[in-house]
């Protein structure tokens, strides 16, 4: 069945890789997810977020993560698989998805006074760990699209802060803030300018004063430019679209980061190819054409991911 992110942590912090974490909301996505991870023999953690939960209906994806675990047997592949809530913003939701069958939750106080994120997830773990499911909390605020590269200053993660919180909390995970972003405009760049390179100094700082706790890191799309390109060609708009460079990712997985999200690649890769084929065979209306399309290269993505990039795979 489905398992906590306690063993999955612990060894990739030994073997210096990350473990992916990918999004879905629907069953082409959920297929190429546990498709690629069992074919490259990866752990996998598969995420649910609040709007996946409004999009597709909870108990509709619980059953579907049952299922893929299923799918994965019979694929002859026997990878841990974790069923994870992203983001969860109260006590009410996290309790609810432990109750249903989750095997791993976050409760994301990174908004509230310090104070209030320490007691709203430890609340959280010490409901969590009475069954057994695993608690991932964040310090520090991911930049939204919008901000200035200035502000983002004061919402990195204070190093100082994570030794006591994560003391007071008993949280299993940390997700922390050093520079990535949510969504595919990570970094407004000037002309000619690079993507800045993520705060590894500040990581750094993490670890030393909780050596050995495993990290997570949001916001870690590349945001894949072949795929931005073929949107831009077949209809789309979305002119400066920029994420995080592998080799920043390859660095991080080598660290305490032992989980990496990714959702934004993989709505990229679905939509660019979704767009492609509608747009070279403007007959076709079975979307199991177009759609399979989009699956295939969410399979050759998340491999490549794997294999390339957090090094999960062979892992399992
Ligand atoms: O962190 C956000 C994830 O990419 C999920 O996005 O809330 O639109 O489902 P969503
Ligand atoms: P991306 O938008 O970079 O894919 O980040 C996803 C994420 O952090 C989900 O929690
Ligand atoms: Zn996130």
């Amino acid at each position: 069945g489905l398992v906590n992110t306690r063993d999955m942590f612990a060894r990739a912090m030994k073997g210096g890789y990350a473990v992916p974490a990918y999004n879905f909301n629907n069953l082409e996505q959920l297929q190429a997810i546990i498709t690629a991870c069992a074919e490259t023999a990866s752990p996998v953690i598969i995420q649910v977020s609040k709007g996946a939960r409004n999009y597709a209906n909870e108990t509709m994806l619980r059953y579907m993560a049952m299922g893929a675990v299923k799918m994965a047997r019979e694929m002859g592949a026997d990878i841990p698989i974790a069923l994870h809530l992203d983001h969860g913003d109260s006590f009410e939701l996290c309790k609810a998805c432990v109750d249903s069958g989750f095997s791993s939750v976050m409760i994301d106080g990174s908004h509230l006074p310090y104070e209030e994120n320490v007691a709203l997830t430890r609340k959280v773990v010490e409901y969590a760990h009475q069954y057994d499911v695993t608690v991932e909390g964040e310090l520090g605020v991911l930049a939204g699209i919008e901000d200035e590269v200035e502000a983002e200053h004061s919402t990195y993660t204070r190093p100082e802060e994570v030794e006591d919180f994560v003391s007071k909390t008993g949280c299993d995970s940390l997700a922390i803030s050093i520079g990535t972003s949510h969504g595919a405009y990570k970094f407004k760049l000037k002309e000619g300018e690079e993507v800045p390179p993520l705060r590894f100094d500040i990581l750094e700082e993490i670890e030393k004063r909780i050596p050995g706790f495993p990290i997570v890191l949001h916001g870690a799309s590349s945001v894949v430019q072949e795929y931005v390109q073929l949107i831009n060609r077949y209809g789309g708009s979305m002119e400066g679209a920029v994420g995080v460079p592998e080799e920043q990712l390859r660095r991080a997985a080598r660290s305490a980061v032992c989980k990496i999200n990714i959702d934004s690649d993989g709505r990229l890769a679905v939509t660019a190819k979704v767009r492609e084929y509608l747009a070279n065979n403007p007959a076709e209306f079975d979307p199991r054409k177009y759609l399979g399309e989009a699956r295939k290269e969410l399979i050759r993505l998340i491999k490549h991911k794997n294999e390339a990039v957090l090094g999960s795979a062979g892992k399992a």
